[in-house]
């Protein structure tokens, strides 16, 4: 029999998770029926329970309802209580499990597709809203030398250092923008959100290390505002969110199928801007 699932947002006309979900289905055999939900902004929980109704056995959660659906979760996975939001809804008999899989799959991007590793590396974290909050758990797991969480508003990366200070080993910084003037990084990650208005976040120059990954969580046709700057600067490496976007699919293909289907064939597929 079909199991359903869905990705509930708004906008959502654009995404790609149903894409990605059929081309899981389709490499693995697993039975499954995914489609994209257009939920009104005020009516996310409703909108959670009709599809329940008609027999969906899980939805991924997208931009702006990642906080309701933390809400309505009964049960919370430690990754999804940190981030304070969650991207994944597991149906449960009596309940609704939330997870957030967003930081799972960009660090699996950077570390088994780019073979990038973290661990003992300096990183740069640029943004402090929900996009950087979900990925700095699984950031701190891999044990940088250094996580700085740099911000336009510095109070919101200061208060991100303080919320996660007792997973790290001390090695957690906040700063402004201007602060990092000196300062190199091995791995600088755009979290903003700033490249949806063509903008870029005012990094001082000469912030990429010999070797560097420019790592945007964004993606777009062609190179984001800040790849172009990081390649114009001299990172080495420069990554789109692609292959963070499928990965982070297939941890929940994971949790709802007890499979992780290949992610490489789908990454290619999308045409990820990688070099
Ligand atoms: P999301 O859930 O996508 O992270 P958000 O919570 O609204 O969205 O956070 C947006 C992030 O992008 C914030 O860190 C914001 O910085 P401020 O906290 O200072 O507002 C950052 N951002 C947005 N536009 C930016 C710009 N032009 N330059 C620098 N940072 C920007």
């Amino acid at each position: 029999m079909t199991d359903f699932y869905a990705v509930i947002g708004n906008p959502i006309a654009h995404s790609k998770s149903p894409l990605i979900h059929a081309e899981f289905s389709r490499q693995t055999g697993q039975d499954i029926r995914y489609e994209a939900i257009l939920a009104p902004v005020d009516a996310f929980p409703a909108t959670v329970s009709s599809f329940r109704a008609r027999g969906g056995k899980g939805a991924n959660v997208t931009v702006p309802f990642k906080l309701e659906a933390h809400k309505i979760s009964t049960r919370l996975t430690e990754r999804a209580q940190a981030a304070q939001a969650v991207n994944t809804l597991v149906f449960e008999p009596g309940g609704i499990a939330g997870d957030n899989t967003d930081g799972a799959g960009l660090v699996r991007d950077i570390r088994a597709n780019l073979k990038f590793l973290i661990k003992a590396r300096r990183v740069l974290l640029m943004g402090a809203g929900g996009a950087a909050r979900g990925v700095i758990l699984p950031l701190l797991e891999h044990k940088p030398q250094v996580l700085a969480i740099a911000n336009r508003t510095k109070q919101k990366a200061c208060e991100l250092q303080q919320l996660f200070s007792r997973y790290g080993n001390g090695n957690i910084v906040s700063a402004a923008y201007a602060d990092l003037a000196g300062e190199k990084f091995d791995l600088v990650i755009n979290a903003t959100s700033a490249s949806l208005r063509g903008e870029l976040p005012a990094l001082p120059a000469g912030i990429f290390a010999d070797g560097s990954l420019a790592y945007d969580m964004m993606y777009s046709d062609g190179l984001t505002p800040f790849l172009q700057y990081a390649k114009q600067q001299g990172a080495a490496r420069l990554a789109d969110g692609i292959g963070m976007l499928v990965e982070q699919a297939a941890e929940s293909f994971l949790l709802w199928r007890g499979i992780r289907p290949e992610t490489a064939p789908v990454i290619e597929m999308l045409g990820s801007c990688t070099t």
